[in-house]
């Protein structure tokens, strides 16, 4: 069977973007198709400047969110990264396998570090190995894909080259990984600014719309978005981009087409109401069901318990392989997994 795995991290309230983008994909389509494990990746979030106790709320409520959107632990394991030790273990074998030329180059940090050096603070030097640290995730798996939003391609490609390289060095032990993307909606933009991303971790409120916004709040951003100079309704990612994202946002939410879409409306203000409307009614189970967890907790730590028992089982005999391919001396703890065509 395939093994997918794939992670959000707990650095902000999570947003339509990752709902459309990443969530609904793995509840409705991955969690089905595949085995498959999905990880609210809370060693992520302490690469750039962090409130502790805000990723620890941020954490249990990423895990809610994602029960909420329909992950149903009896079909995959949900489970939080830090609680399965494997992840750190292998992240620094794959620092002994990738260049330093490699991490300088992924846009992500690129972006990250000069946002970071604009504000005058510095750089944690976990934000340029992150992408290490995400490779080990999907690594030690023996992950066959990995559904993410446009904007992690680059990443998983390095978690390919990394296993390449491994493999080639030191013997066959990792899966090669790919990156699968949501046909639509794989990038859903800033409502007040759609050349950028809508993402969590920004603070410009207005522009993005938030899983647990009340339905007032999410229709207003939604009214409230930028449109572009002209009247007609074009789908145009280019020349025009905030109209482009409406039409992208309807399709995902209402299941239709953004170009026939276009065909349909007159004016921006009819996609706007129709666009907000599809918004709101997305996210009214969500809204509900993560209201109905939250009165039992107890529930969730539970699901999370079991679901960091099982990912321990999977990762555990392949990152002790790896320990052995690359010439670490076996400890007694050792589960003794065999290391496939190892050069020793
Ligand atoms: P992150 O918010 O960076 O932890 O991302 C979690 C998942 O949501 C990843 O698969 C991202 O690619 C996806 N994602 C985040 N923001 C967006 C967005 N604005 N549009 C589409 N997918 C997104
Ligand atoms: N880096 C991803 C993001 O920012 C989150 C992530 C961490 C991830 N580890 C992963 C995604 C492993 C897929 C697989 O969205």
């Amino acid at each position: 069977m395939t093994r997918v795995f794939s992670g959000i991290k707990p650095t902000g309230h999570l947003t339509l973007g990752n709902y459309l983008g990443a969530m609904r994909q793995w509840a409705a389509v991955d969690q089905h198709r595949a085995d498959a494990l999905f990880c609210v990746v809370d060693l992520h979030a302490l690469t750039v400047h962090h409130d502790p106790a805000r990723v620890r709320r941020l954490s249990r409520q990423a895990a809610t969110l994602l029960l909420a959107s329909g992950l149903d632990p009896a079909l995959c394991t949900l489970f939080v990264q830090s609680h399965v030790d494997e992840h750190a273990r292998l992240s620094y074998l794959l620092e002994c396998v990738a260049t330093d030329g490699e991490m300088r180059r992924m846009i992500q940090y690129k972006e990250k570090a000069a946002r970071e050096q604009r504000r005058g603070g510095s750089v944690r030097l976990s934000l340029l190995t992150y992408p290490v640290l995400m490779a080990a995730d999907i690594l030690a798996y023996g992950t066959d894909e990995v559904p993410v939003g446009h904007d992690q391609t680059q990443h998983v490609e390095l978690a390919r080259d990394l296993a390449v390289r491994f493999n080639q060095r030191y013997g066959h032990t990792f899966v090669v990984p790919r990156a699968t993307n949501p046909s639509v909606a794989a990038r859903v933009m800033n409502l007040q600014d759609p050349l950028s991303k809508m993402g969590k971790s920004d603070d410009t409120g207005p522009g993005i719309v938030y899983l647990l916004d009340e339905p007032d709040v999410a229709r207003k951003k939604v009214m409230r978005a930028v449109t572009d100079s002209g009247r007609d309704v074009v789908y145009d990612r280019e020349s025009r981009p905030g109209v482009a994202n409406l039409l992208e946002i309807l399709a995902a939410c209402s299941g239709g087409n953004p170009e026939a879409l276009a065909g349909v409306y007159e004016s921006y203000g009819d996609l706007k109401r129709d666009a907000a409307e599809a918004v709101v009614e997305v996210l009214r189970p969500v809204r509900e069901r993560h209201g109905e967890l939250c009165a039992d907790p107890g529930y969730v730590e539970g699901v999370l318990r079991e679901g960091a028992e099982r990912a321990r089982g999977m990762a555990r005999p392949t990152v002790d392989a790896a320990y052995r391919a690359i010439g670490l001396l076996p400890a007694g703890s050792d589960t003794g997994a065999p290391v496939l065509n190892a050069v020793r």
